[in-house]
């Protein structure tokens, strides 16, 4: 056993590890994401898992993919929940694998209750966040003092109709605001920021699959965004980061190095 395999314990027959991959390249996973991808029998995954992530699962382990289908997402996610139940009743070690972190916008929280009522007993392995990941590799820290003393993560999911964000409003916090989930609805997001009285020159980065090999940036004003997106421009997945902290990076991109992960993502 390695010095790092020992950091993890074991995972019990018939428990489930809600376990966060990261933003995709494997680098990027934790310790305990590593070992309990060698320890699990299923690992039960969404589609944003790179394939370098899954190949460390162990062999033998069962590879089962819960991605959303039919544009049923509740639907979906009850079926997702039952599975996880169903594996660890039946005596399995489970990885449940999510994208970045398990619990920002991955329905982690919902899978987690649905295994508390269960009563199946759960671990939660926080993963980093591809809204977090995305900036700091391409040098935009998400606060700096000068720049700001809080920062806003927000899904574009929750845009349109009732119970929808609402722009202009978190437009006024002066907060940077990192959007996740956005690229359909980022000109009616853009609209409600002017609205709100932020700057239409106010810096955006956007970065598409951040860390893995298809990863493409693009800087851009907030006046700029909706015709980006409209034009097909920005594809996802992507995290779309708008404020100040967007202009750090040009004063950091001489010295900073290239991203490259040792394996592909
Ligand atoms: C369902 S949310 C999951 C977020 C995840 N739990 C996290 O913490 O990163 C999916 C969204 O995360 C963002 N995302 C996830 N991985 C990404 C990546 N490698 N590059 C850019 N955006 C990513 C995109 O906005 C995508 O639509």
């Amino acid at each position: 056993m390695s010095a790092l395999s020992r950091l993890t314990p074991a995972i019990e027959p018939g428990t489930v590890w809600l376990v966060g991959a990261g933003p995709g390249d494997p680098g990027l996973l934790t310790v305990h994401a590593a070992n309990a991808l060698a320890q699990a029998d299923v690992v039960v995954h969404d589609a944003l898992i790179g394939e370098g992530v899954l190949a460390l699962a162990r062999e033998g382990a069962v590879l089962e993919y819960a991605g959303k289908r039919g544009g049923k997402p509740s639907a979906v996610q009850r079926d997702i929940c039952e599975r996880l139940i169903a594996l660890a009743r039946a005596g399995k070690r489970v990885v449940r694998l999510k994208g970045g972190d398990p619990f920002v916008f991955g329905r982690g929280g919902e899978e987690a209750l649905a295994l508390a009522q269960a009563g199946i007993r759960f671990r939660i392995v926080p993963g980093v966040s591809s809204g977090l990941a995305a900036l700091a590799i391409h040098g935009v820290p998400a606060t700096t003092r000068d720049t700001n003393h809080a920062v806003v993560l927000a899904t574009g999911h929750a845009a349109e109709g009732a119970g929808g964000t609402d722009w202009a409003a978190l437009a006024r916090t002066g907060a940077p605001i990192v959007l996740y989930m956005a690229v359909s609805t980022l000109p009616s997001i853009a609209a409600g920021l002017i609205e709100g009285g932020l700057a239409a020159t106010t810096p955006v980065l956007v970065v598409h699959a951040a860390t893995s090999t298809r990863e493409e940036i693009i800087e851009a004003s907030l006046a700029e965004l909706p015709a980006l997106a409209q034009a097909g421009r920005i594809a996802s997945p992507a995290i779309v980061a708008i404020g100040a902290i967007a202009r750090v990076r040009a004063a950091l991109a001489e010295h900073l190095l290239a991203y490259r992960q040792a394996a592909s993502a």
